[in-house]
């Protein structure tokens, strides 16, 4: 049984990560959530991050403050009664990977769209992701400042794109330069709207009841039309349902615009008290409760930390049961280790600094020498594992090609370090000596490279190499995967944790090579175990 504390901090948590295509108005809305917060500082830091998706340039002149990248991306903020942990994904689509693995660390997400754009590509992808877990989404239609798609319209792509039902919880009085503000279906009140860009809580008039004369007065016509659009939508959309929403069925839109701190007081107020709080995590032997005693947790994200000359990183943890504790001692299941957590970092938005507790729900962060990999999991001293934490195939490759054939060691040493933070993955072919880079963007390369040039002074290029597809192999059958790997050997290599994969020269080679092998194995997905 939990102690009385535990459960009340279990139950104040709320761990999410925000979804949406890039300028859909992540990074305003987070800003907009922290401001509500009383982290307020932040703001600026925030918005910072935003060059990473432009160019390489950008991308690394950012990650060189890495202070700043490795605050933002976990903030916690205090929000009425709770606990808010709000994991950053990557703006990148090259870094996509690390949005999904941060996907496996939270409880429930936020959307966000563009009223004007709809439901576009990395949306798509993201929720396929939160569909797969049967993730809890809440929607925020943003930018009702500008002219944007009809919301009726939106809803019916959200359905039928995004596969899941909505039901509209506030309904929005015009948009564009006719935007008044939104109706609240559940309280009834009308928030008016007025434009505030800076760092301020907007506190726009409120108006009790649909049937109230103020509204005449302040709308004129429009609120003949409110009225009647609102018990169209109230005759023709889905209502709100507790247990669909958690069961990741149905979400709830709110309409606002972020950067006019619109409509995020009310969605802020929802998510506290409709998000579910920690939930239960898999492991390969049994399922962990949040409302368990002893610590456990698993590691979803490597980041490089402050200062490169160091190389230093920070392994992201998320608690799944029990409390933290600094000083505490916890097994690092994997290599069988006792490990003592002096120094780790917890992510309070406004005052980064060492924590001394934390508790299921929470994030912490350790700093990692080369031990901790995705996916590793800590305990108390049970043996578990965490499961359902992707490693996917990438999709391109290249060859590492040294300009000091007397540096190959240290090579060696910067790609496997830099591939435990999971961007990229190592391939050491079984018949030659090549070192081959795996990634999902190519964006991803340049940053290898640089980042050997800085930390590891090795200086490298990547040449294309004749590969297209990568697989892990599996197959229970001993001798048929000697059998399999002696006749195969050309297209096999191990990668940087030891498994064996198969490289594919072309996709028909990599069809035929299943064909012909139907009892082995080919997987593009490989859970961190
Ligand atoms: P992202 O993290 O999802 O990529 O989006 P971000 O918040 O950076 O927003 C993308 C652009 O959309 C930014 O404009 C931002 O100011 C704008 N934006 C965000 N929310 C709203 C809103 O509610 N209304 C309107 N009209 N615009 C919004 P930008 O020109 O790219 O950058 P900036 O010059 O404003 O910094």
């Amino acid at each position: 049984m939990a102690d009385a504390r535990l459960t009340k901090e279990i139950n104040r948590r709320r761990t999410f990560a925000i979804i949406s295509h890039p300028d859909a108005g992540k990074t305003t809305l987070t800003e907009k959530l922290l401001l509500f917060g009383g982290a307020i500082q932040l703001a600026g830091t925030v918005k910072g991050r935003k060059a990473a998706r432009h160019a390489t340039s950008d991308w690394m002149a950012m990650e060189k403050e890495r202070g700043i990248s490795v605050t933002s991306s976990v903030m916690q903020f205090p929000y009425r009664d709770h606990i808010v942990n709000l994991l950053d994904t990557p703006g990148h689509e090259d870094f996509s990977e690390d949005t999904y693995r941060t996907l496996t660390a939270v409880d429930s997400a936020l959307m966000v769209i563009d009223v004007a754009k709809g439901v576009e590509g990395r949306t798509e992808k993201l929720m396929d992701v939160c569909r797969l877990r049967t993730t809890p989404v809440m929607t925020f239609i943003n930018k009702m400042d500008r002219e944007g798609r009809d919301p009726i319209d939106l809803m019916d792509e959200v359905e039928s794109m995004l596969k899941i039902r909505c039901a509209p919880i506030t309904w929005p009085i015009g948009m564009g330069k006719r935007f008044k503000g939104v109706y609240h279906l559940h309280t009834g009140k009308v928030h008016f709207y007025s434009s505030t860009h800076g760092g301020k809580v907007q506190t726009g008039e409120v108006v009790e009841g649909l049937d109230n004369p103020k509204l005449d007065e302040l709308l004129g016509d429009m609120a003949r039309e409110l009225r009647e659009e609102v018990e169209l939508v109230q005759g023709a959309c889905n209502e709100f349902d507790l247990d669909a929403y958690r069961a990741g069925d149905l979400t709830p839109v709110y309409f606002g615009s972020a950067i006019n701190n619109f409509g995020v007081a009310e969605l802020l107020d929802d998510f506290v008290k409709y998000a579910p709080g920690p939930q239960e995590r898999n492991t390969v032997t049994r399922e962990v409760k949040p409302s368990e005693e002893k610590f456990t947790g698993f590691a979803f994200k490597i980041q490089a930390n402050m200062d490169p000359q160091h190389r230093d990183r920070v392994a992201f943890v998320r608690i799944c049961s029990g409390t933290f504790s600094k000083g505490m001692k916890v097994k690092h299941v994997r290599l069988g280790k006792e490990v003592r957590l002096n120094d780790a970092l917890t992510f309070m938005a406004a005052d980064r600094g060492h924590v001394e507790e934390a508790f299921s729900g929470d994030i912490i962060g350790l700093h990692n020498h080369g031990t901790i990999r995705i996916g590793d999991t800590f305990t108390e001293g049970e043996d578990l594992a965490f499961t359902g934490i992707p490693n996917f195939a990438p999709e391109l490759f290249r060859r590492a090609v040294l300009k000091d054939p007397l540096k190959m060691k240290a090579l060696q040493k910067g790609l496997s370090q830099l591939c435990e933070e999971g961007a990229t993955q190592l391939f050491k072919p079984m018949v030659s000596n090549d070192l081959i880079l795996g990634a999902v963007g190519v964006l991803q390369f340049e940053v290898v490279a640089q980042r050997l040039r800085d930390e590891y002074k090795v200086e490298c290029q990547f040449e294309t190499v004749g590969v297209q597809q990568a697989r892990w192999i599996r197959c229970e059958d001993e001798k048929m995967l000697s059998d399999f790997t002696r006749k195969l050997d050309m297209n096999l290599s191990i990668d940087h944790s030891g498994e064996l994969v198969y490289l594919a020269p072309t996709r028909v080679n990599l069809q035929m090579s299943q064909e012909r092998w139907p009892n082995v194995e080919f997987l593009a997905t490989r859970e961190q175990v």
